[in-house]
């Protein structure tokens, strides 16, 4: 039995074919609000029913339940605000129950709002309570304050493409990986997100995952992520020849996010798990400093986040990964769970100072990296 959506029901607001042209037809004599790259996918992910129940954008209600108690309204958890930020120019005319045209920044229309509210949010207590900084080189506070406190509350439609992820050959909505997944005959499924190339330490923990589970969904997010991370084009190619060499056939469904990353740690793994969730996963991988950046965030902190709420009302259940590197005592991937080695025998390396290697034309070693990984990345940072 596969574990129902968040809120019992996946939100559909895509409009196609007829009613997609009556409302491009309606939206050009509307006002209009420019959507930024991370609001478009917020948007795209509502409609698709990756956030159900959301059915729309936050209103201030909304937001502060979520920002001060972690919950929606009705007491479900949620961990980041979902709002539609927009200039006051734009918005200034608006008042509840006007609607107004969703343009993406290619000047399509997306999508229309049926406008609630109209309200500013508190950038600095967002900053504090979500990301847990008011650090403006926090790359999830810049991006907050870059998009601005203003904001539009109420539902949604679309009409923009169903695949805004740039990869539509690995993209697949909420509900075809729920069909995948039961044409595979799957119950208990695990996702694995994703904003770097898969390592070894990640196809460890994958690994591990998959002796519990019957498949394991590699769910790599390719919305916005910050400059010096690894194009999503790149790491798609990264993941297709380890999981074509590594893994067993059958075993593995891959497909993109097309979500923004926030880099907010804890909040965000809950955030992760919950999208997980209403893509058909019934458990969700939360290793070492899940979606952290730089030193935010402990190691384990998005670890435990997660027995803050409550996990039956959650669904998803994380399953809990600590610190995995190299282990030169066993010659194998290990934890300190499993691994008797000392400090000087483990091989830690961070994304960052691979990154660094590669700038440097250098290879990662044998220990992090599959060698077919390295290729593709070295390739990548020649071009
Ligand atoms: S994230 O921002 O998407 O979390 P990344 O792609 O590096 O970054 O991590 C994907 C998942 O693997 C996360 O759950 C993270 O906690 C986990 N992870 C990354 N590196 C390790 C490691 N060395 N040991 C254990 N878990 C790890």
């Amino acid at each position: 039995m596969s574990l129902p959506p968040y809120g019992g029901t996946l939100v559909d607001r895509q409009v196609s074919g007829a009613a997609a042209d009556a409302l491009r037809a309606e939206a050009a004599s509307l006002p209009k609000i420019t959507l930024e790259g991370p609001t478009l996918s917020d948007l795209y992910l509502i409609s698709v029913g990756a956030l159900s129940p959301l059915d729309g954008f936050m209103d201030s209600a909304t937001w502060t339940s979520v920002v001060d108690s972690m919950k929606l309204p009705d007491g479900r958890p949620w961990a980041i605000p979902i709002v539609l930020p927009a200039s006051h120019g734009e918005v200034d005319s608006l008042k509840p129950g006007d609607r107004a045209a969703l343009m993406a920044a290619d000047g399509e229309i997306a999508g229309v709002i049926t406008v609630t509210e109209i309200f500013d949010r508190d950038l600095e207590r967002e900053a504090e309570k979500v990301f847990g900084t008011p650090d403006l080189e926090h790359p999830g506070v810049a991006m907050i304050n870059r998009l601005g406190s203003r904001c539009v509350a109420g539902p949604v439609e679309y009409c923009y493409p169903d695949d805004i992820s740039g990869h539509s050959e690995d993209h697949m909505t909420p509900a075809q990986t729920r069909a995948a997944f039961e044409e595979l005959g799957w119950d208990k499924i695990v996702a694995f997100q994703t904003r770097n190339p898969i390592h070894r330490a990640h196809e460890y923990i994958q690994k591990c995952a998959l002796e519990i589970v019957d498949g394991l969904l590699v769910h790599p997010l390719v919305g916005e992520t910050k400059a010096d991370d690894i194009p999503a084009d790149v790491r798609m190619e990264c993941y297709k020849v380890l999981l074509d060499r590594y893994f067993p056939e059958g075993r593995t469904v891959l497909s993109v996010l097309p979500a923004a990353m926030r880099y907010a740690g804890p909040r965000e793994a809950i955030h992760h798990a919950i999208m997980r969730r209403n893509y058909g996963c019934t458990h969700f991988i939360v290793g070492r400093d899940h979606a952290g950046v730089g030193d935010y965030y402990g190691t384990y902190d998005a670890q435990h986040i997660f027995d803050e709420i409550d996990d039956e009302e959650l669904g998803i259940r994380p399953l809990k990964f600590e610190h995995a590197f190299y282990c030169t005592v066993t010659d194998q991937m290990a934890t300190p769970k499993t691994s008797p080695a000392k400090a000087d025998q483990k091989i830690f390396l961070s994304g960052t100072k691979v990154r660094e290697m590669l700038s440097r034309g250098e290879r990662p070693p044998a220990e992090f990296t599959r060698a077919e990984v390295a290729d593709v990345l070295m390739r990548a940072y020649r071009a």
